[in-house]
């Protein structure tokens, strides 16, 4: 949520700046800013809109220089516009900053810079920041004890990163719930909110830990506390294994294209090492429990936020089908707020594609306030839920662009199989049904292929849907999660209201919507329950409503208006394969109505903020 970037070195630092934030802009894409020192004093210029707007903007000035700062904002206080974006001044126009996250006191420090003669030029929290560190500065004898200063004012969060046009060759940054890495370079260091700025530079990072501040120079950096008492803190750089190649969009219009298309591969780099045909079983080397505390294990809960929280939600049937303990889902956003009884014997799994997510990371740590045990179910390596969390699987899907999860959430599916595989092997689950299990999912990425394959026959069935204004998407049982997730990607690229209902509790209201203008997806697997979905279905359109049906079932092309067929894998896998036509179905209805698909208006893609 927001992007920064910083540089320090001996390039122009203009074109790297502009450059990060093209990389960042899926962190948020309402307005961006840049600053750099100029003749004494700073050069800033921002603007309302996308990257490119401000590169139309800084192109033709073409500022001078070796440091500086920039941002793209997703707008929390204020409106999107030039005024609010980022980086924000003080009064004199010598301290600049950029900031994620939210200044909870914003308000008040407002009031009282105002009480003092202070004039603000944004409606931003952000803002105040600039003006105390300037304040500091006559009281102090570096930025960054200035900067110490008046984080010791602000309560909230914050990623920040600073520049003082009388110290142009430093810059200095700070971590408290908004994540910052250093990127070490020969001679030359970058800053950003994400590796996804860094990695075509370089592969040797720093993470900051919340509550530490760094001084960067060129060609060194140093980390302390926040506090006051300012201790030392030692950084090993770690390698990350990004590359930018990961990044490219490889012949693909758009990043959601390239995720979708991936999911094969992202699925086999989950799998690998990790399917025991032997003892038909998941080796999951990082969760560190041992077969005793797996046994020991009296229920799961899986906490996430969004995309997450569904696919949770399929985590928990997995466990309780395959290995009979009971297992539930819930957003992590409301889990933290609710005093929850934390069971000391239960095991808990944060998800998170970016593993930043404000909310899934609080409530991690209110879990191990309690004495809960907390796994991470995380795709960044090295991000801020991974390391609080300590233990856990890694998704393996690669670097997500795209706002929309795709591969993230097919990968974490696939991991609570594994897992639910393994906590049934320890239990009950027999061998042959063990061994079910694998070879579905070994047989996965084939099946997401053919899936896949049949993207132009799903184009043509979302032309045909893209004039809806609302749909349901109908699941029932394991397929419930899955309708959810449906619901969510349309709403979420094309801008259709969706909704998501059991087919059983259509007629329990939802069916007094249902007429010729809502046509309704209805998820129609191979299974004990085939006959009353397709009662659904009769249901539906004896009311006038339009029916998509998405089934691996030998059932008639006539059943319903159209059909998308997907192989058959193991029926307990189904959900993830459904989930892919429907990804498919959201893009080429968002591509039909002209829509943004990789940034949707009023998102961005990992949520640091409350
Ligand atoms: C998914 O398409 C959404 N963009 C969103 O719901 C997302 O899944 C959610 O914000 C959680 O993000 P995370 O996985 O990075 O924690």
């Amino acid at each position: 949520m927001c992007g920064i970037v910083g540089y320090v070195g001996r390039r122009q630092a203009e074109s790297v700046l502009l450059e990060g934030l093209r990389r960042l802009e899926y962190r948020g894409y309402d307005s961006a800013g840049i600053a750099l020192p100029e003749n004494g004093g700073l050069r800033v210029i921002k603007t309302q809109g996308r990257v490119q707007d401000l590169r139309d903007k800084v192109e033709p000035v073409t500022i001078v220089g070796t440091t500086g700062i920039a941002h793209t904002r997703w707008a929390t206080h204020g409106e999107p516009s030039d005024r609010n974006a980022h980086p924000h001044t003080d009064s004199s126009g010598r301290i600049a900053i950029v900031h994620n996250g939210i200044i909870e006191n914003a308000d008040q420090l407002r009031a009282e810079l105002i009480g003092q003669g202070v004039a603000f030029a944004s409606d931003t929290d952000s803002e105040a920041i600039a003006h105390l560190i300037a304040a500091a500065l006559p009281h102090t004898t570096s930025l960054e004890a200035a900067v110490r200063s008046a984080l010791a004012q602000v309560r909230g969060t914050y990623g920040l990163l600073v520049l003082d046009a009388d110290r142009p060759d430093e810059l200095v940054v700070a971590r408290n719930g908004s994540p910052i890495v250093l990127g070490i370079g020969d001679g030359e260091m970058f800053i950003a909110s994400d590796v996804a700025a860094l990695v075509h530079h370089t592969q040797r990072v720093v993470f900051l830990d919340d509550g530490e501040i760094a001084t960067v120079r060129a060609d060194e950096f140093r980390t302390s506390t926040v506090g006051f008492d300012a201790e030392h803190t030692t950084k090993v750089p770690t390698t990350i294994d990004v590359t930018a190649a990961e990044y490219a969009l490889a012949g693909h219009p758009d990043y959601l294209r390239k995720e979708i298309a991936d999911q094969a591969e992202a699925v086999r780099r989950a799998l690998r090492g990790r399917l025991d045909h032997r003892f038909a079983t998941a080796h999951l080397g990082g969760l560190a429990m041992d077969p005793r505390e797996l046994r020991g294990v009296s229920k799961v809960v899986f906490l996430g936020c969004g995309s997450a929280y569904y696919a949770g939600q399929l985590g928990a049937a997995l466990v309780e089908e395959l290995a009979r303990i009971p297992a539930t889902a819930e957003p992590a956003s409301e889990f933290r707020y609710r005093n929850p009884v934390v069971d000391p014997d239960a095991l808990y799994v944060a998800i998170s594609q970016s593993g930043e997510t404000m909310d899934t990371l609080a409530a991690v740590q209110e879990l191990q306030r309690k004495g809960g045990r907390v796994i991470g179910a995380v795709n960044v390596v090295g991000s801020a839920i991974a390391r609080q969390c300590g233990a856990g699987m890694f998704l393996h899907a690669g670097p997500e662009v795209s706002v929309a999860s795709t591969k993230a959430v097919t990968n974490m599916a696939v991991s609570f199989a594994m897992l639910a595989l393994l906590l049934g092997r320890v239990r009950d689950l027999s061998a042959a049904d063990g061994k079910r299990i694998v070879d579905g999912l070994h047989s996965l990425p084939d099946a997401i292929d053919a899936v896949i394959a049949d993207e132009p026959a799903i184009a043509q069935i979302a032309a045909r849907f893209a004039k809806a204004q609302n749909m349901f998407f109908v699941g029932r049982v394991r397929m419930w999660p899955t309708a959810r997730e449906g619901a969510q990607k349309l709403k979420e690229i094309s801008y259709i209201h969706a909704e998501a209902y059991q087919g059983s509790e259509l007629k329990h209201g939802p069916l007094a919507l249902i007429d010729a203008e809502m046509p309704s997806v209805v998820l129609l697997p191979d299974d004990e329950l085939l006959a009353k979905n397709l009662t659904t279905i009769e249901q539906i359109k004896a009311r006038g409503g339009a029916v998509l049906a998405v089934t691996n079932a030998d059932v008639p092309d006539d059943c319903a208006d159209a059909v998308i067929r997907v192989p058959k894998t193991t029926p307990e896998l189904d959900p993830i394969i459904f989930t892919i036509p429907l990804q498919l179905l959201a893009y080429h209805t968002a591509l039909t109505l002209g829509r943004d698909v990789d940034k949707p208006r009023n998102l961005a893609k990992s949520v640091t903020v409350e």
